[in-house]
């Protein structure tokens, strides 16, 4: 019988994804210039030839000052329309990913808060920008704080000014991304990322319009949705990567609301993701520590594969039309394949198998393939012997993304790539 995961899915703006699989965003880290380049679009053109239903793109910055790594790229300035050798680089990297009919979608970001010093050209002592004035706490012991304070600067509140001004930039993004043939943008809303911090209540304490209360911290990623929605082509499609909350937390309901009116702006899909740089769920590494409240998985969670099923199932109950993806801990065939006959999501989103197996969707679609055999188990990977000392969550996922990455650049250069070793 064939798989509900070779089933096509038609957004509401009329792209039509092939199939279920989705190429996780994976931050590449092979941008020296800030500028797609040939070794990404060589990466890139092996995930082309993989048979995913679509291929996220890693994080691209809007703006260069402020970056998730130096390695990213990012808008340099101002996207005017009329910069053809700029237009002619992002079309090479659309065609290089949609070069065998997969339709590429580009994630689109502001890190915020989290910009690491090192990362965007705006200095290693100036300050971030965030909602709020709220520094990044990994711990409260001195060798946490210590890491923190060396990797990022203490953010400033955002003037008004400074929210004009990123909105503009998340549509100059989008648009040069519609321009150069991609078929359409993510916000990455997760993670603890800007559009992140000003939903959570945790990071955004304004009092204006842009805080306060949920519908007000949504305003910001509203307000880039409805602009982006003006200056694209109807057919052009617009997703978001949100955080799960856990059922038993306070902020359930407050995500919830945030969800239905992001959904009443006009979404293609939601992705749905955790964590951030202070509790990394994404990368299965949830934050045990005593501040960590309502972040462990339940054990019905637990017993499967996917990270945030439970989460998606709720979204899902309250709004059925909306095109579900959920990404994080999908390994096998059979995992896939549950997710989508309960219900919980319409696409299942592949991040680290995507990058030890860039046709991983061949194997879970071959038919003649059992159960089984079609599978990419992963060990955690390998965690240096001097970091045991180290906040050990964040040392875990950093090493995840580590190993991961440098499997991403393996792949661009056409050598074998490995899963972690036992
Ligand atoms: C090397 C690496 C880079 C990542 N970069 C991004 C990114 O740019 N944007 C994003 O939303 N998630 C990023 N992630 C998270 C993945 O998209 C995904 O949510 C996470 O890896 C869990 O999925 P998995 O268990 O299938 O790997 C990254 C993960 C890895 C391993």
């Amino acid at each position: 019988m064939p798989s509900p995961l070779a089933d096509p899915v038609k957004l509401p703006c009329g792209l039509v994804l092939p199939n279920r699989l989705s190429k996780a965003a994976m931050a590449e880290l092979m941008s020296k210039s800030n500028q797609p380049n040939d070794t990404l679009l060589d990466a890139y053109e092996k995930w082309s030839q993989g048979g995913w239903g679509s291929i996220l793109t890693g994080n691209v910055q809007v703006d260069v000052n402020h970056m998730g790594s130096p390695f990213d790229p990012a808008l340099h300035t101002e996207y005017t329309g009329t910069d053809t050798t700029l237009l002619s680089t992002w079309k090479k990297y659309a065609s290089a990913c949609q070069k065998h009919g997969t339709p590429a979608i580009v994630q689109i970001c502001h890190p915020g808060r989290q910009s690491f010093r090192v990362a965007g050209k705006r200095g290693m002592f100036a300050p971030t920008i965030a909602p709020s004035a709220v520094p990044i706490n990994i711990g409260d012991g001195l060798m946490e704080k210590v890491i923190a304070c060396v990797t990022w600067s203490n953010p400033r509140e955002m003037t008004r000014g400074d929210i004009e001004r990123v909105i503009r930039q998340f549509v100059d993004t989008a648009r040069l991304m519609a321009d150069a043939g991609f078929s359409g943008v993510e916000l990455h809303g997760a993670h603890g990322y800007l559009l992140d911090q000003f939903l959570n209540s945790k990071t955004n304490h304004r009092t204006d319009e842009y805080g306060g209360t949920p519908e007000k911290r949504a305003r910001f990623v509203l307000d880039i949705l409805t602009e982006i929605r003006k200056a694209v082509p109807p057919t052009f499609a617009i997703g978001i990567k949100l955080n799960s909350a856990d059922h038993s937390s306070s902020t359930f309901e407050e995500t919830m609301t945030q969800i239905a009116l992001l959904v009443s702006a006009g979404l293609d899909f939601l992705e749905i993701s955790g964590g951030t740089y202070e509790d990394p769920q994404m990368m299965g590494y949830p934050n045990t520590s005593p501040q960590a409240q309502g972040t462990a998985k339940s054990a019905r969670t637990a017993a499967r594969e996917a990270f945030f099923l439970e989460f998606a199932h709720t979204v899902r109950e309250r709004h059925p039309q909306l095109v579900l993806m959920l990404t994080g801990g999908f390994r096998t065939r059979a995992g896939a394949e549950a997710a989508i006959n309960d219900g919980a999501c319409d696409l299942v989103g592949i991040g680290r198998p995507a990058a030890v197996d860039p046709k991983f969707p061949l194997l879970l679609l071959d038919e003649e393939v059992p159960d089984e055999k079609a599978v990419l188990l992963l060990e955690k990977a390998p965690v240096p012997w001097y970091a045991k000392w180290l906040p050990r969550n964040l040392i875990g996922a950093g090493a995840e993304s580590t190993y991961y990455a440098g499997q991403i650049q393996r792949l661009a250069k056409g050598l074998a790539t490995y899963a972690p070793a036992l």
